[in-house]
């Protein structure tokens, strides 16, 4: 066995730190990457659905080294004009007209501060989130992810938490249309018991992340919109993980475009991961607010220039190469294909996605849909099937039952070819699960 490279670093999310025991990467280019041995890997997971562009994108490498040569940094007391030009690109593409982008360095500081904004802007305390989500690691974030991640360590008081809106294992025992979208008006329900004018605000990952890859039935997101102008609660939608063009929309609330959110939490696919950013985009009402009331907060490195200059060549990639579009197109591909690998493999209960963002969910028994292991452990059989993959040059995604399969959007057809065909493969020899 390799001994650990990096005895010095403590590794993130792990069990126990001597668990860890990863190859140093050395380079990476589009959808591979290649470690110190010459390993070569394609990613089917995008380093944690951020890597949009995948490796060394050269027109983000380009637009980095160019903002290096003119300016690295300067504090937001001051303007940028990165920061200007990036704000007002997403601004754009978030079709809230008259909005305003607050920067982040992170997913979670996003949603810390949209937590602090919503709680002005209303001047009530509670937020709502929901159970089977992640809205990321600090303090506020985690109590509000509805995720074990937060086993614990809930720091922050004023959080509720609703019940998902999980179709295939419906926690309220349910099937759609019967339905009648019982799991919204859970959440009205939720609100009253609460009391209404208690509550600042619902935050919702509109496609679920890697707690499920759901994102309810037919009218769910309209109707959440509905249940908060009915109570005066700010809609957040976390797009942190589906941001720019990951389940085929810019944002995949647009999947429902008339039923926009107040607030929405940018961070990955920002700078497609060649630096870190993040950013909360107010609607108009929201940033109106902040007009004439003091807004207390803010980071060091907020909008730095050189990330923002790389969130502007980002924008530039997706707009111009169509990779919007593509993950529309290609995603349904995907879902096609997924869905012939599920005729053949009887462990994949159900088959999930949007754009190129798409699941497999694993199980016992397709009949009785009995999970492999019980949810968040990941089954034995899914680690051997991943590090099988991983052996023979195929990232995926893991989280649960679940195999995520979310690569670059601009990953090349037949690498992605080459990569299913491969996780079919191993599917097909596990004997025993
Ligand atoms: C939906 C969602 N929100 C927030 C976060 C936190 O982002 P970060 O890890 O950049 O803090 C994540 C991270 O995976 C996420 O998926």
């Amino acid at each position: 066995m390799p001994t650990n490279s990096e005895p010095y670093v403590l590794h993130t999310w792990q069990q126990k730190q001597t668990d860890w025991n990863a190859p140093t990467v050395a380079g990476g280019e589009g959808s591979w990457f290649w470690d110190e041995s010459g390993q070569r890997y394609l990613d089917l997971s995008a380093q944690a659905q951020c890597n949009h562009l995948g490796h060394q994108h050269p027109d983000l490498v380009a637009a980095i080294q160019r903002q290096a040569g003119e300016l690295c940094f300067i504090h937001n007391a001051w303007g940028a004009r990165p920061r200007a030009e990036l704000a007002e690109r997403i601004v754009d593409k978030s079709r809230l007209a008259g909005g305003k982008v607050f920067f982040t360095t992170s997913g979670a500081e996003s949603t810390e501060h949209a937590v602090k904004m919503a709680r002005w802007i209303t001047g009530r305390r509670k937020i709502i989130g929901r159970y089977r989500s992640y809205h990321g690691a600090t303090s506020n974030a985690i109590t509000l992810s509805g995720d074990n991640r937060n086993w614990g360590v809930v720091a922050a008081p004023d959080v509720v938490h609703a019940l998902p809106p999980y179709c295939y294992r419906c926690p309220l025992g349910q099937s759609y249309p019967a339905c009648n979208l019982r799991c919204a008006q859970h959440i009205a329900e939720l609100i009253e018991w609460e009391g209404p004018e208690t509550v600042a605000a619902l935050f919702v990952e509109p496609v679920v992340g890697t707690n499920g890859l759901f994102h309810g039935p037919g009218d769910y997101w309209r109707e959440l919109r509905a249940i908060c102008d009915r109570y005066g609660i700010l809609l957040v939608a976390d797009e942190v993980m589906t941001g720019f063009g990951r389940t085929g929309e810019w944002f995949a609330w647009q999947h429902w475009p008339d039923a926009a959110p107040d607030l929405m939490l940018l961070a990955k696919g920002l700078t497609a991961a060649h630096l870190p950013l993040g950013a909360v985009v107010l609607n108009q009402r929201c940033a109106d607010f902040f007009d004439d009331h003091p807004l207390p907060t803010g980071l060091t490195y907020a909008g730095h220039p050189l990330c923002c200059a790389a969130g502007v060549a980002a924008l530039d990639v997706y707009q111009r190469d169509g990779l919007v579009q593509r993950s529309a197109e290609l995603g349904g591909w995907l879902l096609e294909r997924l869905h012939a690998m599920a005729a053949r493999h009887s462990v994949i209960g159900d088959v999930r996605g949007l754009g190129l963002f798409a699941a497999l969910e694993l199980v016992a028994d397709r009949a009785t849909r009995q999970p492999l292991a019980p949810w968040p452990q990941l089954p034995a059989g899914l680690k051997k099937l991943a590090a099988e993959a991983k052996r023979r040059g195929v990232v995926l995604g893991t989280r649960g039952n679940l195999v995520i399969i979310s690569p670059p959007l601009n990953i090349l057809h037949e690498d992605l070819e080459w990569g299913l065909n491969v996780l079919d493969e191993v599917m097909g020899e596990m004997a025993n699960w």
